[in-house]
This record gives C-alpha cells, sequence and structure tokens, in this order.
C-alpha cells in the first residue's frame, strides 16, 4: 500500500477529542481517519501518570497495528504525560496537542500573560507552561485545572446559568491576572468557547490547542510528501464501551458524522 494511502490515527480518552477530529477533517478533508475512543477508562485527567501512559500506550498500539501512517494524541492529558513514551513505540510521526497549542498562544498574545486551563493532570504536568516558555521565556503563565468542565460539556450544557457560573468561577484568577490569551488545553473546552468569551470580555483572545494541531498534523504529512490528494476521506470510530452513548454523544461534538461505533475489548 502506497504510504499515502494510509489512514490518520486518532486516540483520546473518549468522546472530547471529536473537536480535534472535527479540526482534522476541515483542514484535510482527503484524509481517512480511525479513532479509538477509550471510554470505558476515561477521564484520565485525574487519574496518576503511571495510569495514563499505559492507557495511552495501548491506545497507540491498537492504532499502530491498523498500519496508520500517523499518530494524532487528541487528547490533551495523554499528549502532556505520555507524548514520548508513545513516540518511542513507534518510527510512525506521533503529533500531540501541546506545542501546536502552545505556539498558536504564543502568537496570540501581545503582551506574554497567558492563561492555561485544563484537566488536573495536564496542569500538573506542566507541560503548556515548558512548552510556551521554550517559545517565549519571559511569558507569565497563569494555569488553573477546571475538573468541572468535562462532565458538564457532556452534559450538554455549554450554554446555562450553572456552566456560566462553573467558568467564570474557574477564570476569576485568571482574569484577575490580566491575561491577554487563554489556552483551551482540553478537548472538551472548544464547546463552551462561547461562555469563556462572555465571562472574559472581547480583549482576551481564546485559543483552542485542536485547531493549531489540525494546522501542524497538516504541515507535517505536506514535508513527509504523506498528503492524498483528494476530498472525500473517511471516519471510523472505535470505542472501549457504551458505542451507544459515544454516537449520541459524539453528535454534539462532530454531527452527523459518526453514525456508529465499534466496541473493542479492553
Ligand atoms: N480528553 C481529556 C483531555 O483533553 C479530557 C477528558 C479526560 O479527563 O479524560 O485532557
Amino acid at each position: 500500500m502506497d504510504n499515502r494511502s494510509r489512514p490518520i490515527g486518532v486516540f483520546d480518552s473518549g468522546i472530547g477529542g471529536l473537536t480535534v477530529l472535527r479540526a482534522l477533517i476541515a483542514t484535510l478533508p482527503g484524509e481517512d481517519f480511525i479513532y479509538l475512543g477509550d471510554t470505558a477508562r476515561l477521564p484520565y485527567g485525574t487519574k496518576s501518570k503511571e495510569v495514563i501512559s499505559r492507557y495511552s500506550r495501548e491506545n497507540s498500539e491498537f492504532l499502530l497495528a491498523k498500519g496508520i501512517k500517523m499518530l494524532v494524541v487528541a487528547c490533551n492529558t495523554s499528549s502532556a504525560v505520555a507524548l514520548t513514551e508513545i513516540s518511542r513505540l513507534t518510527i510512525v510521526p506521533v503529533i500531540g496537542v501541546i506545542e501546536p497549542g502552545a505556539s498558536a498562544a504564543v502568537k496570540a498574545s501581545r503582551s506574554g500573560k497567558i492563561g492555561v486551563i485544563g484537566t488536573e493532570a495536564t496542569i500538573a504536568s506542566g507541560a503548556y507552561t515548558r512548552a510556551i516558555q521554550a517559545l517565549r521565556p519571559r511569558a507569565e503563565i497563569y494555569t488553573r485545572a477546571c475538573p468541572l468542565l468535562v462532565p458538564l460539556v457532556e452534559e450538554g450544557w455549554t450554554d446555562n446559568d450553572i456552566a456560566e457560573r462553573t467558568v467564570a468561577f474557574y477564570l476569576e484568577s485568571l482574569r484577575q491576572s490580566g491575561i491577554d490569551t487563554l489556552l483551551l488545553g482540553c478537548t472538551h473546552y472548544p464547546l463552551l468557547r462561547g461562555l469563556f468569551e462572555r465571562v472574559l470580555g472581547t480583549r482576551v483572545s481564546i485559543v483552542d490547542s485542536a485547531a493549531a494541531t489540525a494546522a501542524a498534523v497538516s504541515r507535517r504529512l505536506g514535508e513527509l510528501n504523506l498528503r492524498r490528494a483528494r476530498s472525500n476521506g473517511s471516519q471510523s470510530f472505535f470505542v472501549t464501551e457504551s458505542p451507544d452513548r459515544f454516537v449520541r454523544v459524539g453528535r454534539r461534538f462532530i454531527g452527523d458524522r459518526v453514525e456508529s461505533a465499534v466496541r473493542i475489548d479492553r
């Protein structure tokens, strides 16, 4: 098989990575994608580094066995904690969301005061802070774990009073620090973009690592001459638990592109 015709593998702890897949499809409509959501074992954001690394390795091995040409780690928590380890498993290029997100935030920020939000494990890892400081050593970075936002989004509560008050509570310290850019360091947060804008006002730029990652994947495919020149790519979905819920909740993230999902054993 010509390497260009191979699919791209994408994994996440569950459903949220569909925001990254959505951005990938918009940027690379000709590619075939195989998506794995580890729905049996989510959330990753509250787990230890060892457990997140093991799950991330297993997800990667499943996708690598499908003959993929590139692996995209859509989960911010896996990217923050296990990207180096995953990269050691294979010669296939591996792209996570941290560096593209950090680079987009650095570009968007004029003052260098950047807020980063994510799961507990992502924030505790310091991965976004290191990636931003590598690009802009004098940046002032303010971080906040927002564990309640993932269940709110999965419940479909992205624009009600409870969601707004929760977002306002989490963002208060960042707002007071005078950030001019907020980096959304979790797969689910793009669905709360409207609330972030409302709470922080129009002077704060909101940067979504999903869009930045899709651009990075596109660039890398071009550099490696692996891009597929056609327009009608496909998507297939695998989950480790509850395909029905994945399809139902997944529609909020990516519309009716997700018609069915195959359950694999873990
Ligand atoms: N996908 C995870 C992330 O982007 C959020 C959900 C979870 O904690 O598993 O960090």
